[in-house]
């Protein structure tokens, strides 16, 4: 029962459950939680808002390389800041949904971002012990020599319906069929971009979360944590 050492990682497409299960996770193992996603989508923010193409990846790049983020690792406040300003809700939208997969294909912002997320797994390991990270390549580019690697899995059915009633409990208008089409399109194309794509670890165990719920999928992660005597 006591706290996590070192770091889980847990990767795999949207609406799987992911973030749901990565910031209970950090809560009942008493560590940090990074959401990555959350980091691309701040960058894609910034780069909106200065009315740059996403796809334009000089000018992405130049954004990328003055921006001010500042992520949060407590699971129970989940803080993500461009300088001063709170952007938690606007990187959730519409806009930013559309454009993340352009910024997050563009090498120097991972590049950027992974050094960000590096710094920031190591101060949480040396403050509280461990952290929770999730993305799409924490397993393969971030942090390959982590003790657990979870791939998590799900329908595409099971998908669009999870990020429907997420964006419903968070006051946005969505349709089962955009959202299903958005989830696929999305997908597609972090799964094909060359850099960092998304796919598993080969030392990532699998978990197809499309039958189980949040407790289903948290009794599973917590065996493995034990398993591997990962509580210190
Ligand atoms: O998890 P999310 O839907 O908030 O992630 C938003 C986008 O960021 C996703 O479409 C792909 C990208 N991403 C990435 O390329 N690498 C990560 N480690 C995390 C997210």
């Amino acid at each position: 029962e006591g706290e996590l050492r070192g770091v889980i990682a847990l990767d795999g497409p949207s609406g799987t459950g992911k973030s749901t299960v990565a910031r209970r996770l950090a809560t009942l193992l008493g560590a940090g939680y990074l959401d990555t996603g959350a980091m691309f989508r701040a960058v894609t923010l910034a780069v909106l808002r200065a009315g740059v193409d996403p796809t334009d990846e000089v000018e992405v790049t130049r954004v990328a390389e003055g921006v001010d983020l500042r992520m949060s690792t407590d699971p129970a406040d989940q803080d993500v800041r461009l300088g001063d300003d709170t952007v938690n809700a606007e990187i959730r939208g519409q806009a930013v949904t559309l454009a993340v997969s352009a910024v997050s294909a563009v090498p120097r912002v991972r590049e950027l971002l992974k050094l960000h997320q590096w710094r920031i797994v190591d101060e949480a390991c040396a403050g509280r012990g461990g952290i929770v990270v999730e993305g799409r390549d924490i397993g393969t580019a971030i942090v390959p020599d982590a003790p657990l690697k979870v791939f998590l899995t799900a329908s595409a059915d099971a998908r669009a319906r999870r990020r429907t009633s997420q964006d419903a409990a968070e006051g946005r208008k969505s349709t089962l069929d955009a959202t299903r089409a958005d989830v696929e399109r999305r997908d597609g194309l972090d799964s094909s971009r060359a850099a960092s794509p998304l796919r598993p670890a080969e030392d990532a165990v699998w978990l197809d979360t499309t039958d189980l719920d949040v407790e289903g999928v948290l009794d599973r992660i917590l065996g493995l944590v034990d398993e591997r005597g990962l509580r210190g």
